[in-house]
C-alpha cells in the first residue's frame, strides 16, 4: 500500500514510494545510473565523509538561509536542475517543477530535452519567478542560436550549457527496459528518427555535438547576453580555464552519475577546487555550483561551508512529483527548509554568509 504524504519525512522516501508505483521503464530512466554506477551511489556517500565542526553559543534565535545565485534572490541555497522527459514521471510534466518553485522561491533550470515544450514551461512561471536553461548544444548552430535566443527573449536569466555528455552514457537499466514513449516535444527538438532500442536517454540524445569544444565559448558569449555556466566540470584546471574563458559559473557534477563512471563526486571536486580559487584570489570571478547525490539541508551545508554558491537537486523531485504531484514536490521542498532551519542553527551559523571551511572537516575525503 502505497504510503500517504505524511508519511514521507525526507527526501529518501520519496525514492522508496516512487520505486513501488512508477512504471518500469520510467523509474529505470530516472535512477538509472552509468554502467556500475559507482559514480552515482559515491554521488550520495561522499557527503558521508564530511563532518561538522559545530559553533557553539551563538544566537541562532533568528536563522536566515536566504541567498543569492547569478544575482537571483532564492529562499534556500538549492535549484531544481534540469532533468529530461518529466511527463515519463507525471502526466503535466516540469511545469509541476514551476509551480513547487515559485511556492517556495527557488529556480529551475529547464532542460533542453523537456517534455513540455519550453514555451509551456516559461508560462507556467508567475511574476518574476526565475528560470534558467539547460543547453544541448545542437551539430546544428543555427537550432541552437535560435534556442537560446529565444530563451533569452522570454527572460531565461542564465544559460547551463552541459558540458559532460558527447555522447550519452551507457545505463543499461533504462536500456534494458527497451523504451517506447519518449513524449511528443522530445522528438521534434531531435528532428531526427529515434532509435528506442538503446532505452529512452540514447533515444533522444542523437542530436548533440560532440565536436563541442573549448573554442566554441565565444560564440555563446557573441549570441547572447545571458550568464553563461559549464554544468559538467570536473577537475580544477577546467575551472581555471572556465575563469579564463570569462564564463560566469560551473556546476561540478557528474551528471548524477549518467555519464562517466568512475567520475569523482561534485563535492569532492569542489573541496579541491575552492582552495586553488582562494590561493589565486579568484573566488569571486566565477560562481560554483554542485549537484550529485544532494539529498539533505546537511548537504547543502557542506557544500556552502566548502565555497559552493548553491547546489542542484534532481531525482528527489521527480520521485516526489511521479509519487504525489504537485503536493509532493511542495513538500519535499519544505521538509528541506526545515531541516536547513534546524541544522544552520546546530551548527552556530544564523546565516548562509557565515558558513566557512572552518566549520567542516573534510579529512575524509579521499583527496587528503
Ligand atoms: C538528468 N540530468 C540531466 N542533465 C542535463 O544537463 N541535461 C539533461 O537532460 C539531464 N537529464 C536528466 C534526467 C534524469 C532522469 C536525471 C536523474 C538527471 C542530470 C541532472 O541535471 C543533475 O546533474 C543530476 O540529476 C544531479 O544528481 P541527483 O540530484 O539526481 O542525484
Amino acid at each position: 500500500r502505497m504510503p500517504i504524504l505524511e508519511q514521507c519525512y525526507n527526501l529518501m522516501d520519496f525514492e522508496a514510494v516512487a520505486r513501488g508505483v512508477m512504471k518500469k521503464s520510467a523509474w529505470a530512466y530516472y535512477s538509472s545510473g552509468a554502467d556500475d554506477e559507482i559514480t552515482m551511489r559515491e554521488n550520495h556517500s561522499a557527503f558521508h565523509k564530511i563532518w561538522f565542526r559545530p559553533r557553539i553559543l551563538v544566537d541562532v534565535e533568528k536563522v536566515d538561509f536566504t541567498t543569492t545565485m547569478l544575482g537571483t534572490k532564492c529562499d534556500i541555497p538549492f535549484y531544481v536542475t534540469a532533468t529530461a522527459l518529466g511527463k515519463l514521471g507525471h502526466r503535466e510534466g516540469e511545469v509541476v517543477l514551476t509551480r513547487a518553485a515559485k511556492k517556495h522561491n527557488v529556480v529551475q533550470m529547464i532542460p533542453t530535452l523537456a517534455s513540455c515544450s519550453f514555451d509551456e514551461i516559461m508560462d507556467a512561471a508567475q511574476g518574476d519567478q526565475v528560470q534558467w536553461l539547460q543547453l544541448y548544444v545542437n551539430k546544428d548552430r543555427a537550432i541552437t542560436k535560435k534556442i537560446v535566443q529565444h530563451a533569452e527573449s522570454r527572460g531565461c536569466k542564465g544559460l547551463f550549457i552541459t558540458v559532460d555528455a558527447p555522447q550519452l552514457g551507457r545505463r543499461e537499466k533504462d536500456m534494458r527496459s527497451k523504451f517506447t514513449d519518449t513524449g511528443s516535444n522530445v522528438q521534434s527538438s531531435s528532428g531526427e528518427a529515434t532509435d528506442n532500442s538503446q532505452g529512452a536517454a540514447r533515444a533522444i540524445s542523437s542530436f548533440i555535438d560532440p565536436a563541442l569544444s573549448w573554442k566554441d565559448i565565444p560564440w555563446f558569449k557573441s549570441i547572447t547576453k545571458m550568464p553563461i555556466i559549464l554544468k559538467g566540470v570536473q577537475r580544477v584546471e577546467d575551472v581555471i580555464r572556465a575563469v579564463e574563458v570569462g564564463v560566469q559559473g560551473v556546476v561540478l557534477s557528474n551528471h548524477g552519475g549518467r555519464q562517466l563512471d568512475f567520475a569523482r563526486s561534485g563535492i569532492e571536486v569542489l573541496a579541491e577546487v575552492m582552495p586553488v580559487l582562494r590561493e589565486r584570489g579568484w573566488e569571486d570571478r566565477i560562481e560554483i555550483f554542485v549537484d550529485g547525490g544532494v539529498r539533505r539541508a546537511t548537504d547543502i551545508i557542506k557544500a556552502l561551508c566548502l565555497g559552493a554558491k548553491g547546489v542542484g537537486i534532481g531525482r528527489p523531485f521527480l520521485y516526489a512529483m511521479s509519487s504525489y504531484g504537485l503536493p509532493g514536490v511542495d513538500r519535499a521542498m519544505q521538509l528541506l527548509k526545515d531541516e536547513m532551519e534546524m541544522n544552520m542553527r546546530l551548527i552556530g551559523c544564523s546565516s548562509v554568509d557565515q558558513l566557512n571551511p572552518t566549520l567542516v572537516d573534510t579529512r575524509g575525503l579521499s583527496m587528503h
